[in-house]
């Protein structure tokens, strides 16, 4: 990387013109700057490849502060830092490499020693660069496919690519497997705090005695299992993102400990007096009607408040039926890739079957039965009968065996529940007469608006 640009930074003008000579002469670019302003500016503006720090200002020519407060502002920029001490400052020099600088060369320099420190630095540093390139790659590569083209899904996607920067609490609801981890994932992937952990906690699965360990951690001997240090979630999620599953199951025992962080931002690790202060972004999610365990008093009001900035909710799979060939086609891939199968296609049979489904266990339930069916299929084709889902022939089986006229009885009360008593509306449903339903509701006992 002969052409690279380097900062020279020093306030000493005959070493910058020096230094200038040397490099141009080397083929590299050069741009200088001789005071702590001068050179943030310069390092943000120009985006030089390679910075070479002196770290004795005349300001403050012993101790060496004014280049490690230097230092510590250009550390964000993620360029090399190569520092230049005075001769026998090797404390500072150590120190200076503590904070992120790459390496030192002493003053007055050695020429060859100088330009083989750059050389190695900027060649490192293409190299790493080539590797978080690559890692991004693989990341991309790994994460799962977001399919979202139903009408129903447009509205949610325009809220998340929204919010998704921002640092708001998002709760995301919705019934088993319609997709809510892998939303919190994708909220994540769009944040700012991409680059930091996401940390998963399924609240289902703490006990009850390690919840508080779990999320703060716990210093060793703060009780009597603590044979180790533990560093909790919320640390681990530090700068990054925190993702409360399953948060329904919390105990109301427990919430107050949560209610604590969310409130004050702050926690103790058990067995530790010190103030911690959290800096992450909180999704939860859950399939519980948290409204509804709010009125039978098992989830605090406060604790909602807290998570709920933002509410998102998943629609079912039988209300995303645009959707439902699109997923199912990206099973297919997925699946005949990893049974090493070429891909078969939907019959339109399959198709219309798929969309009939009433899947109650949504994309998951989606993902299983499309992968069967890849096993299943020798041809290229997949037809209604590989899938192997309930067909109307299996509700039909579902159904008790009971006097006609209950089963009657039952489907009108269902019918006007679901209806909240509108006869008109019901009667639509059932498919009679409203006259043909009034009598019966008056046969049953059944009341309604009149
Ligand atoms: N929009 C989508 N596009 C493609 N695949 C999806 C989508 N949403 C969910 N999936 C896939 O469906 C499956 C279930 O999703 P996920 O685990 O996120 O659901 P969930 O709502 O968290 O389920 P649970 O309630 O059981 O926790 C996963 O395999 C996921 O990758
Ligand atoms: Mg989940």
């Amino acid at each position: 990387m002969s052409n690279a640009t380097i900062l020279i930074a020093d306030d000493d003008e005959d070493i910058r013109l020096a230094l200038n000579l040397l490099l141009s002469s080397e083929g590299y670019q050069t741009v200088e700057a001789s005071n702590s302003k001068e050179i943030t500016i310069t390092a943000n503006n120009q985006k030089p490849d390679l910075i070479l720090l002196d770290m004795n200002f005349s300001r403050d020519t012993t101790s060496g502060q004014e280049g490690l407060a230097i230092l510590e502002q250009l550390a964000p920029l993620n360029i090399p830092i190569i520092l230049m001490t005075a001769w026998g400052s090797i404390e500072l020099a150590v120190q200076g490499l503590r904070q992120g600088a790459v390496d030192f060369i002493e003053k007055p320099w050695n020429k060859l020693k100088l330009l083989n420190s750059i050389k190695q630095q900027l060649n490192s540093a293409t190299l790493n660069q080539q590797n978080q390139g690559y890692r991004q790659l693989l990341s991309t590569e790994h994460s799962k496919p977001w399919l979202a083209q139903a009408k129903s899904m447009q509205a949610i996607e325009a809220i998340v690519e929204q919010i998704a920067p921002t640092d708001a609490n998002v709760l995301i609801l919705g019934e088993n497997g319609t997709g809510k981890s892998l939303l919190a994932e994708r909220i994540h992937q769009l944040s700012q705090r991409k680059h930091a952990p996401l940390i998963s906690v399924n609240m289902a699965a703490i006990p009850d005695n390690l919840f508080e360990s779990e999320l703060f951690g716990h210093q060793k001997g703060a009780f009597t299992d603590a044979k180790q240090n533990r560093v909790g979630r919320f640390q681990l999620a530090d700068k990054g993102t925190l993702f409360f599953d399953e948060i329904g199951s919390l105990p109301l025992s427990l919430q107050p400990k949560l209610l604590r962080v969310l409130e004050t931002g702050q926690y103790e690790v058990l067995g530790s007096s010190q103030t911690q202060t959290a800096n992450v972004r909180l999704i939860s999610a859950t399939n519980a009607d948290l409204n509804n365990l709010v009125q039978e008093q098992a989830f605090r009001q406060d604790l909602l408040y807290r998570l709920n900035t933002m509410v998102i909710t998943l629609p079912p799979l039988r209300e995303r039926l645009e959707d439902i060939e699109p997923l199912a086609n990206s099973f297919i891939d997925k699946f005949s890739a990893k049974y090493q199968k070429t891909a078969a296609k939907l019959s339109e049979s399959a198709i219309k079957q798929l969309k009939q489904h009433q899947w109650p266990g949504n994309i998951r339930e989606l993902s299983h039965v499309i992968e069967r069916a890849v096993l299943l299929t020798s041809s290229d084709e997949i037809s209604p009968q590989a899938l192997l889902i309930e067909s109307n022939q299996n509700q039909v089986n579902a159904v008790t065996l009971q006097p006609l006229e209950v089963a009657e009885q039952q489907l009108i009360e269902k019918a006007m529940s679901v209806c909240n008593g509108q006869v008109s509306e019901a009667a639509k449903i059932l498919e009679i007469s409203r006259n043909a339903l009034y009598r019966r509701l008056e046969k049953f006992n059944i009341s309604y608006e009149s």
